[in-house]
Formats: C-alpha cells, sequence, structure tokens
C-alpha cells in the first residue's frame, strides 16, 4: 500500500516537474532572491499574470489556516469580529486571502485576481521617487493600494442617498431592501467591472439586503465612502487593473478637487 503511495506521489511529482518545465516557468529552480525579482512581480508584467502563475511559488496564500487557539486560549470557533456579523459571513475562520478568493461567499459574488490587489511593489523601497531607477506610483510602505480595498470597504453614504440615518437604524424604513430605491436609481451598477460577478450580486441582493451593505458599509475600514463612478481621490494613483477600462485616464479637473 505505501509503496504504491510513495509510486503514486513520484508520479504525480514528475508529471508537476515535466509540466513547469514544459511551460518554461518552473519556480522550484530560483533561489530565492531570483525568485523575489522575478520580473512577474513588477509592472508590466505582472498587469498580464494569472493567478495560477502567482500561485506557482504561492501555495502558501491559498493553504494557510488561522490558529485555533489565540495564545491566551480564545478558541477561533467560537470568536466573531464585528464585520462577521453580517447574514453572507459563513463557515470557520479562515485567512484574509481565503475570505476573498475561495470562500464560498466570495466566489459567489466575486472575481477577484491577485493582481486585482497586487499591482507591483518595489521589496526593497517601498515607496517611490528614491532613485532614478524606481517605480512611479507606490503607495508608501504598502503592497497593495489601499484605493482597491475602498471599493467595498467603504461607509455607507446615508447622507447622499437621502436615508434619514445609518442603514440598520433605518433599514426597516425602506423594507429593508436597498432595491426599494435601487431598483430604478443607479441600476447599472457592477456591470463590467471584471472582478464583480453583476448578475449574481442582484440575485443575492435581492434576497438579503446585507449583500449589498456588505459592500457599501457593513465592513467599513475607512471614515469616508468611496466617491463611486468617476470620481477619484486626488493623488491615490490609477484606478485598479479591474477598473482600467471603466476609467482609462483620471479626470484632471477631478484630480484638483
Ligand atoms: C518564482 C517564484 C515567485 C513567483 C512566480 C511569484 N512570487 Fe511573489 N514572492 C516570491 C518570493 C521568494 C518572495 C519573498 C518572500 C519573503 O521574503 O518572504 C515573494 C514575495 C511576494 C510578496 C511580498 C512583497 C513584499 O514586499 O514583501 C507579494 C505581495 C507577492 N510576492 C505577490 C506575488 C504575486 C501577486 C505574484 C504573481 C503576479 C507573485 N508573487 C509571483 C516568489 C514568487
Ligand atoms: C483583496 C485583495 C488581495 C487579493 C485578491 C490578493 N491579495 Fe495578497 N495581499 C493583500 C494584502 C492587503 C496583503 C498585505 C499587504 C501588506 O502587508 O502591506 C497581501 C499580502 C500578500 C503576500 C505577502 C504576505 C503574506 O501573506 O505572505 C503575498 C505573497 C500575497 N499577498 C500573494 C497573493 C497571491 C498569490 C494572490 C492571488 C492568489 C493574492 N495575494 C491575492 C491583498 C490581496
Ligand atoms: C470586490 C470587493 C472587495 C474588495 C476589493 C476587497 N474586499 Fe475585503 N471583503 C469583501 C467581502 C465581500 C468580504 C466578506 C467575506 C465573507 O464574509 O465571507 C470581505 C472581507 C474582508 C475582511 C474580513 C475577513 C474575515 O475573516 O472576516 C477583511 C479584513 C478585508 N475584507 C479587508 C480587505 C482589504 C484590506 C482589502 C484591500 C486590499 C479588501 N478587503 C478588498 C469584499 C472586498
Ligand atoms: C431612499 C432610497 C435609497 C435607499 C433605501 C438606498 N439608496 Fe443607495 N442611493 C440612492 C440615491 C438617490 C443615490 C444617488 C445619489 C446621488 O448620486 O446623488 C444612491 C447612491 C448609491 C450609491 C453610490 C454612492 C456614490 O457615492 O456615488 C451606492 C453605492 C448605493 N447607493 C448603495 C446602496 C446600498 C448598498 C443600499 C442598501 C444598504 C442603498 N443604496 C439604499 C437612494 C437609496
Ligand atoms: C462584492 C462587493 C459588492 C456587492 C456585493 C455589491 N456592490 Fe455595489 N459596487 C461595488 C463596487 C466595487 C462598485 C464600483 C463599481 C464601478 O465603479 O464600476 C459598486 C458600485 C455600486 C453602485 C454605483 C455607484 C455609482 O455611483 O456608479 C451602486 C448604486 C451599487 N454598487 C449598489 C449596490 C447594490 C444595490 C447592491 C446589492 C444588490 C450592491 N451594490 C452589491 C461592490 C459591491
Amino acid at each position: 500500500m505505501r509503496a504504491n503511495l510513495t509510486r503514486l506521489l513520484l508520479g504525480i511529482g514528475l508529471i508537476v516537474a515535466f509540466s513547469q518545465s514544459a511551460m518554461g516557468q518552473s519556480s522550484s529552480d530560483k533561489d530565492y532572491h531570483r525568485a523575489r525579482w522575478d520580473k512577474l512581480h513588477f509592472k508590466p508584467a505582472i498587469s498580464q499574470a494569472t493567478n495560477a502563475q502567482c500561485l506557482a511559488c504561492h501555495q502558501e496564500i491559498l493553504k494557510r489556516k488561522p490558529l485555533e487557539q489565540s495564545p491566551a486560549g480564545v478558541k477561533a470557533s467560537e470568536a466573531k469580529a464585528w464585520y462577521e456579523t453580517l447574514d453572507t459571513y459563513t463557515g470557520p475562520q479562515e485567512t484574509f486571502h481565503r475570505r476573498h478568493l475561495v470562500t464560498d461567499y466570495a466566489k459567489s459574488v466575486m472575481d477577484l485576481k491577485c493582481t486585482t490587489c497586487h499591482e507591483g511593489n518595489d521589496p526593497r523601497d517601498e515607496t517611490s521617487g528614491t532613485s532614478a531607477t524606481t517605480q512611479a506610483g507606490l503607495t508608501m510602505r504598502k503592497m497593495v493600494d489601499p484605493y482597491v480595498c475602498a471599493l467595498c470597504h467603504g461607509q455607507y453614504n446615508a447622507k447622499k442617498m437621502g436615508v434619514p440615518g445609518p442603514w440598520l437604524e433605518k433599514s426597516a424604513m425602506f423594507g429593508d431592501s436597498c432595491l426599494t430605491c435601487h431598483a430604478g436609481i443607479k441600476t447599472e451598477r457592477h456591470k463590467g467591472v471584471s472582478f464583480l460577478k453583476a448578475k449574481a450580486i442582484e440575485a443575492a441582493g435581492k434576497k438579503d439586503s446585507d449583500v449589498c451593505y456588505g459592500c457599501h458599509g457593513g465592513r467599513a475600514w475607512y471614515r469616508i465612502p468611496f466617491p463611486y463612478a468617476d470620481k477619484h481621490w486626488p493623488g491615490w494613483g490609477d484606478p485598479p487593473a479591474g477598473l482600467a477600462k471603466k476609467y482609462p485616464k483620471k479626470p484632471a479637473q477631478q484630480a484638483k478637487q
């Protein structure tokens, strides 16, 4: 039995090794520094990279599990953070990456790629402008431009919508549904955004407003709402890859606002 298993594993190993070298992108023959400075980490190559290419070296991103218990003895299975109390939150504690890429809910409403968030950063400087060869447009000390997070983790803009207070306090006035108004207002919302599953979002949002609220205030890490549609914040660089088509260039007059 064990011998068979060993042979099987050896076989799989050989197939993997063969297919990697056949594809000309063997990740295992690179030493640490060559891998760290692989051109795939940087623009322009990173803009074309697939998840599979990144995962060839970074399997840990999808494999890692949170601790079952904190050093002080709190069990992960019994702990919930405030942002894990929406109806859409299900299953055991998972890592940040898994919650955006592979958990059931993530897969049902989103189609995020590694490169939606990772657009390349300079591992030595983590900022722009320190030398002639530095990458332009880096967000200081960040591997990921938080612009992309703010898209789904900004505040709920009650004032702009004419909702007379925080959504969780006033939602009953609107039948607990965003669609009471949004069946007719801004209906083109998610179409054409490469990392969202527009149809699935609408279907799920009809049944439960926590779906909509979840990306529009229910897990807000920022004090301000995201200025959607055509507004870009001054100095926040180019739109993330998934939105580049929709917003080809930052309008100059808005950048000055
Ligand atoms: C050839 C192997 C290889 C490939 C392919 C690869 N990486 Fe890496 N990556 C590394 C190594 C090695 C490090 C350094 C890890 C460390 O220091 O702990 C690293 C570090 C990183 C970091 C941390 C950056 C920092 O400043 O510390 C990020 C983020 C990252 N990779 C994302 C990606 C993404 C996204 C892709 C696909 C576009 C990718 N990697 C493809 C090997 C690779
Ligand atoms: C939702 C946005 C998002 C997506 C999608 C995403 N990442 Fe990340 N990733 C982050 C953030 C944020 C960090 C932490 C950055 C920091 O510490 O400055 C990070 C950190 C990392 C790191 C370094 C630290 C670590 O945890 O080891 C690696 C490597 C990495 N990501 C690889 C990937 C790969 C490979 C994919 C695709 C399979 C991916 N990421 C998809 C946002 C994302
Ligand atoms: C396309 C929308 C989208 C983007 C972009 C996005 N998130 Fe999220 N994020 C979500 C959704 C949806 C969930 C809830 C997942 C769940 O409940 O299963 C979530 C959950 C989280 C959580 C909680 C994870 C947990 O275990 O409870 C953190 C932390 C988080 N996001 C941080 C970030 C950061 C930081 C970024 C930017 C690097 C980011 N998100 C980008 C949609 C997004
Ligand atoms: C009382 C009616 C009403 C309800 C209920 C409502 N909205 Fe709105 N919403 C609006 C109006 C009107 C606008 C357009 C405001 C403008 O452009 O000035 C809007 C705009 C938005 C925007 C764009 C904001 C921006 O800055 O451009 C988002 C996102 C949004 N709504 C999400 C939601 C979500 C999610 C819910 C449910 C949690 C919800 N809305 C419930 C009326 C409503
Ligand atoms: C997985 C995260 C996610 C979910 C779930 C989600 N949205 Fe969005 N929504 C976004 C992102 C990202 C954008 C920005 C898209 C763009 O700029 O094209 C957006 C844009 C919008 C806009 C347009 C803003 C503007 O001014 O153009 C409205 C309105 C809106 N969402 C309402 C809703 C409603 C209603 C629901 C539930 C049916 C919902 N959203 C569910 C992420 C989400």
